[in-house]
């Protein structure tokens, strides 16, 4: 299916844009390991080391009009007539204009009168570099004699500083120059260790760094002063706005190309000023005929090789590109930039999420199964000793953040649920008795069991008059602030309100804490330790209990109990009836299994609350402020919280549906907020056609149907496990994988590669009754299993096949 705008290229992994006046700026990642780069279909974004609020080395501005105007660009003067290949920032009219964005890297390609320029924008594995291969093409009957000025805008590393403290930044920036080299080194001569370089692999014919010089203090970059000038002025910054940028002549003969590359690289330094001749020999490395392409291959083959690892083919094409490519592409962006970095989110406001890191593991353990391991001790040393976590953590250097502090009576739940799925994924139980100790307690090293054992302490203790979890600050939905009663708009909903011996109860939290106590008491039993398995199972009953005594509302469950105790989210309520998160969990949590709720929840939910664009978070949507329900209440109805369709919460509604076997629900419940099936509604949507966005507009909105906030959402990790786990059924256990399906009847069948624990497996599913699930035979290499539960396999085995066969 081809929109618009764009397509997918299935068998490249690669999405193209095909004009670049794209709705919205389209986002791809540069970047794998340490170094990161936002890169949209025409080139804009920034880059950063680790941390984008403390260590960000170019400049981006948000909420800049245009939109998406600063980045990494190249201007081309032609005769006078200067254009961009990526068409922004001169928006010159382009001959021809594709951007291939791809996993890890984006291409971009314009040609004008007989010129063609193509930039490949990337970050090889292993190095702190961006690379940007350029080849410049003369491809009409003429000679050309061209003009090319490369252009970065750096950012003085510290970014809040940098768009705010101008008295003080304005007279610190600081630049050398070494021929082909620009290193920006402001902050050296005191205390920074590292500095940023950006170089050329060509001679250049001239350089500026001076934004004034290059751009012109009342021009735009549209019409920055010096590409169009046609020559370099040689600018060494003082303070004010360093940039970097290179003028290159080329002379080209029909039918002639030329290829070199643009280095943009993270420095450490011990000295105080830059080490020209460690420059060099990067510049020098990337020079060599081949390095390039070898270091752009080896980007290649690192994706091919973590994507082999889990491939489908099925009858649904949106499935497949999904789960083969996209879907998988995303989680490993939620895995290292959590909620910090996007065109939504500034890279300053918020580091690393607890609740919301914990589960983007959930989606990624497979991919990167070592770096999950550290990012769970991590996010356990942002735990206090009371169980409660640091909201959020700065990724640089890894301590909670005490702005927003902590106090969400749901964060440390999801800890249970990232490291079971760690050790289900990898067998590793050893992680448990690794030490690491809480962040109010120094030195501390109780180990990660004693962290989770903690959190279900916690819950258990701070309970309310239902008996159900008391919320604090706010459970997963951030903005149902019961606590908050904010009358004050100077102040932030997120840290307002004392929820000190406050009796608001959540009933998600409730659902979550079901979920997590009997994952937790399934890891015991897995240990051998049935003792402590039956404490967590007697917990488990008496919320269980709770929840079916306090929290059905008669077709549904409840939200919440406000502090006043009055019932939230009830068919008492004039406006947000029914919630989408307490049907979700008590079901997840397996509420409602054997008394028929569950069933009848879900029923409520495709009645009162599934739209075409997928599930809304809560109907009818709140048409006033509400300071018992805070934050939630502050959106127009139809936006985020407030009746959005909040994506996140969708897959799972779509796991719920697979634990009720209903096959064409699950299915339509995941396409339904998937972005590829998008394309025939791009103008009313806009976002990309390729990542989940946090929410759709709806129908309460005056723009239902709109994309918004794509890329940083737990809706990317949460997806793939509905689709994977649920719906495709290959659910990674303790003891091996579980095949266990619940797919549309009208399939015929289809077939799974995964690794899992080194060994991989080729699952054939076929469906000759039509049904949804429920798994008939399961042969192994030929022999038949008893039961669905395919061992690990053991004695170097390096491939297995497995024959499923579904009906009863
Ligand atoms: C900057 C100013 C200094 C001021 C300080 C406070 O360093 O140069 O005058 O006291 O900021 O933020
Ligand atoms: C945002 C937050 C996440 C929260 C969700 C719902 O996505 O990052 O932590 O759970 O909103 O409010």
């Amino acid at each position: 299916m081809s929109g618009l705008y764009g397509r997918f290229d299935d068998a490249a992994r690669e999405y193209v844009v095909v004009r670049p006046d794209t709705p919205l700026p389209w986002l791809n990642y540069l970047g794998q390991d340490d170094l990161f780069g936002l890169c949209t279909n025409t080139g804009g974004g920034y880059t950063f080391w680790r941390d984008p609020r403390l260590r960000r080395l170019t400049r981006y501005r948000y909420n800049d009009a245009p939109l998406d105007s600063v980045g990494r660009y190249l201007y081309v003067n032609d005769g006078g007539i200067v254009w961009n290949p990526g068409w922004k920032p001169t928006k010159t009219p382009l001959d021809r204009y594709e951007c291939r964005h791809g996993l890890g890297y984006t291409r971009i390609a314009g040609a004008r009168d007989g010129v063609e320029v193509e930039l490949l924008f990337f970050v090889p594995p292993g190095e702190d570099a961006e690379v940007w291969k350029t080849t410049v093409r003369n491809t009409g009957a003429a000679p050309k004699d061209l003009t090319l000025f490369s252009y970065v805008e750096f950012c003085l590393y510290q970014a809040l500083d940098d768009m705010t403290n101008f008295q003080r930044t304005y007279s610190t920036g600081e630049v050398e120059i070494d021929d082909a080299a620009i290193y920006h080194t402001t902050g050296l001569r005191e205390r920074r260790r590292h500095c940023t370089l950006f170089g050329c692999t060509r001679e250049p014919s001239g350089f500026d760094t001076s934004r004034d010089a290059f751009v012109g203090v009342h021009n735009g970059l549209h019409e920055a002063a010096v590409p169009f000038a046609g020559r370099a002025r040689g600018s060494v910054v003082d303070g004010w706005n360093p940039v970097g940028s290179h003028q290159l002549d080329l002379q080209l003969e029909p039918g002639t190309e030329e290829t070199f590359a643009f280095v943009l690289a993270y420095l450490e330094e011990p000295g105080t000023v830059a080490d020209t001749a460690r420059g060099r020999a990067l510049l020098a490395r990337y020079a060599e005929p081949g390095a390039v392409d070898d270091a752009f291959a080896a980007l290649r083959a690192r994706w091919d090789e973590l994507l082999a690892g889990f491939q489908v083919d099925c009858p649904d094409e949106q499935v497949r590109r999904m789960l083969n490519t996209w879907n998988q592409s995303q989680v490993t962006a939620t895995f290292n930039l959590s909620r910090s970095a996007s065109l939504w989110e500034s890279g300053i406001g918020r580091g690393m999420g607890f609740r919301d890191s914990n589960q983007d593991l959930l989606g990624c353990v497979h991919l990167v199964p070592e770096r999950a391991r550290q990012r769970i001790l991590d996010l356990a040393s942002t735990q206090l000793s009371d169980g409660t976590c640091f909201h959020q953590y700065q990724p640089l250097t890894k301590k909670g953040n005490a702005e927003i502090g902590g106090g969400f009576f749901d964060d440390h739940l999801w800890l249970i649920a990232s490291t079971c799925a760690y050790i289900k994924e990898t067998g590793d139980t050893s992680i448990l008795a690794e030490p690491v100790g809480y962040a109010d307690v120094p030195g501390g090293a109780d180990d990660l069991l004693h962290h989770l054992e903690t959190g279900i302490a916690l819950t258990r203790a701070n309970r309310g008059d239902h008996g159900l979890p008391l919320i604090g600050h706010a459970d997963w939905n951030d903005c149902l602030n019961l606590n908050c009663f904010s009358t004050d708009p100077d102040e932030s909903f997120q840290t307002a309100g004392d929820v000190e011996g406050s009796r608001a109860e959540s009933v998600m939290i409730a659902g979550l804490f079901l979920y997590a106590a009997r994952e937790l008491a399934a890891l015991y039993a897995h240990l051998g330790r049935a003792e402590d398995e039956a404490r967590l199972l007697s917990a488990y009953d008496e919320m269980l209990a709770a929840v079916e005594a306090e929290a059905w509302d008669g077709a549904w469950y409840l939200r919440a109990f406000d502090a006043a105790g009055r019932a939230i989210g009830s068919r008492e309520s004039d406006e947000g009836r029914i919630f989408v998160e307490s049907q979700a969990w008590c079901v997840l949590g397996g509420a409602g299994g054997e008394n028929g709720r569950a069933r009848r929840a879900l029923a409520s939910v495709q009645e009162l609350l599934a739209t075409e664009d997928g599930i809304v978070l809560v109907q009818p949507a709140f048409t006033r402020y509400h300071p018992e329900l805070g934050e939630i209440t502050s959106y127009p109805p139809g936006n985020k919280e407030n009746a959005g369709i909040f994506c996140h919460t969708n897959p799972w509604i779509t796991l719920c549906w697979c634990l009720l076997g209903e096959g064409d629900r699950a299915l339509d419940s995941y396409l339904a907020i998937c972005p590829a099936t998008k394309q025939d509604r791009i103008e009313a949507y806009r976002s990309e056609p390729y990542a989940f966005a946090q929410m759709i507009a709806g129908p309460d909105a005056r723009t239902p149907g709109e994309g918004r906030n794509s890329w940083l959402t737990g809706t990317a990790a949460w997806a793939l496990v509905a689709l994977s786990q649920g719906i495709l059924g290959v659910k990674p256990c303790y003891d091996g994988l579980r095949v266990d399906p619940c797919i549309p009847p009208g399939w015929d069948g289809y077939r799974v590669t995964r690794r899992f624990r080194g060994v991989v497996y080729e699952i054939d599913v076929r469906n000759p009754r039509h049904v949804s699930g429920g798994v008939r035979a399961v042969t192994v290499d030929g022999r038949e299993l008893a039961g669905d539960l395919v061992p690990a396999a053991a004695g170097g085995k390096k491939i297995v096949h497995v024959d499923v066969e579904l009906g009863r």
